[in-house]
């Protein structure tokens, strides 16, 4: 029987993983080949075809291998091994460039993806923000992600999905030193520039889902000469608000696991736990603001979200309930006398 592809590709990520596991330590040729059961010259060869991809491997004959540099690339190689979740991320589809990741993972899951199927590119070339506007997608800086998610929800519920996503990516982001505020619903900022935008797009009946792809962008390495210059007025990274580089692979396993995490608790104890993480995230409640949708624009306090994501608005008017839009924030008049 000859091997495959898929064989190889499996080998290649057992002899990662044991090489990721023995940390600065040798693991012996004995070792990898007694586990994988194959052949020392069969592991020879794959820690070679790992070398064309761009890891950098030390071999020594009475010790053996040693992992020396891993490429900074997003691929299923780089993302599984650091992996920690049950289901989300464990089937990775990767490209080097894609229109967009969540129109192809949109396609996937209308043909049959499962839940946690991820789709990452190290460049869009049209990749989507929300509401009709474009989200600018550096070569291999930043994350673009999109996840297929089936869950047990009616529409109407969906929104609280993005709020999730929303606490989720900030606290991935507190896991590398960066503390984001949120901005109603699901903007990511620090000092007031955007570091990361989400994207919730739905496929339902009247009271089901079939299927919810979770858009992610994350500015993490690119500096602001990387984005257009309209962009990079408007927005921040973590390279730039740290003045250091991400590791993007690890970055992706820390998501899955606080993403995974919170469906967990939003599935067994509903949006509450969910809805209170928000907002101590958020930057925009107590302020006066000024929030544009399609249809009007509305100026007022912004005071609460609602137990469905919408959020209250204090207007002259009384409390409105908003659903959707572009929340500014409104400078604090000043008053007379002041
Ligand atoms: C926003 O406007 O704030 C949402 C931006 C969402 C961008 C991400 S990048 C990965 C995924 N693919 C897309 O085309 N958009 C989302």
């Amino acid at each position: 029987m000859g091997h495959t592809d898929r064989q190889d590709a499996t080998h290649a990520q057992l002899v990662l993983e044991m090489l990721l596991e023995s940390g600065p330590d040798y693991a012996s040729g004995e070792a990898l080949s007694g586990k994988l059961g194959l052949s020392r010259t069969a592991v020879w060869k794959v820690v070679n075809a790992l070398r064309d991809r761009g890891y950098s491997i030390e071999a020594v004959p009475s010790r053996g291998y040693r992992l020396v540099q891993v490429p900074d690339r997003l691929t299923a190689l780089e993302i599984l091994p650091l992996l920690e979740t049950a289901d989300l991320g464990r089937t990775v589809h990767a490209f080097d460039s894609l229109p967009s990741t969540s129109e192809l993972a949109f396609r996937l899951a209308a043909e049959g993806a499962e839940h946690g199927e991820l789709v990452v590119a190290e460049t869009q070339t049209a990749g989507r923000g929300r509401r009709g506007r474009s989200w600018a997608s550096p070569a291999g800086k930043n994350l673009y992600a999109s996840l297929v998610l089936r869950p047990e929800l009616p529409p109407q519920r969906a929104p609280e999905l993005t709020l999730l996503a929303a606490v989720s990516v900030a606290e991935a982001l507190g896991g590398e030193g960066v503390d984001p505020t949120i901005k109603w619903p699901n903007d990511l900022q620090v000092a007031g520039k955007k570091i990361a935008g989400i994207l919730t797009e739905l496929s339902a009946e009247s009271d089901r889902v079939h299927f919810v792809v979770l858009g992610i962008g994350v500015n993490l390495n690119a500096a602001p000469s990387d984005f257009p210059p309209d962009v990079a007025a408007l927005a921040t990274s973590v390279l730039r608000v740290l003045g250091r580089r991400v590791d993007r692979a690890a970055f992706v396993a820390r998501l899955m696991k606080l993403l995974e995490r919170w469906m967990q608790v939003h599935q067994s104890e509903g949006f509450g736990p969910v809805r209170a993480r928000w907002r101590a995230l958020s930057g925009t409640l107590g302020l006066e603001v000024l929030v544009k949708s399609e249809r009007r624009e509305l100026r007022g306090v912004a005071e609460d979200i609602d137990d469905d994501g919408a959020l209250l608005l204090r207007t002259d008017a009384g409390v409105e309930r908003v659903l959707a839009g572009d929340v500014e924030q409104v400078r604090p008049r000043v008053r007379p006398g002041h």
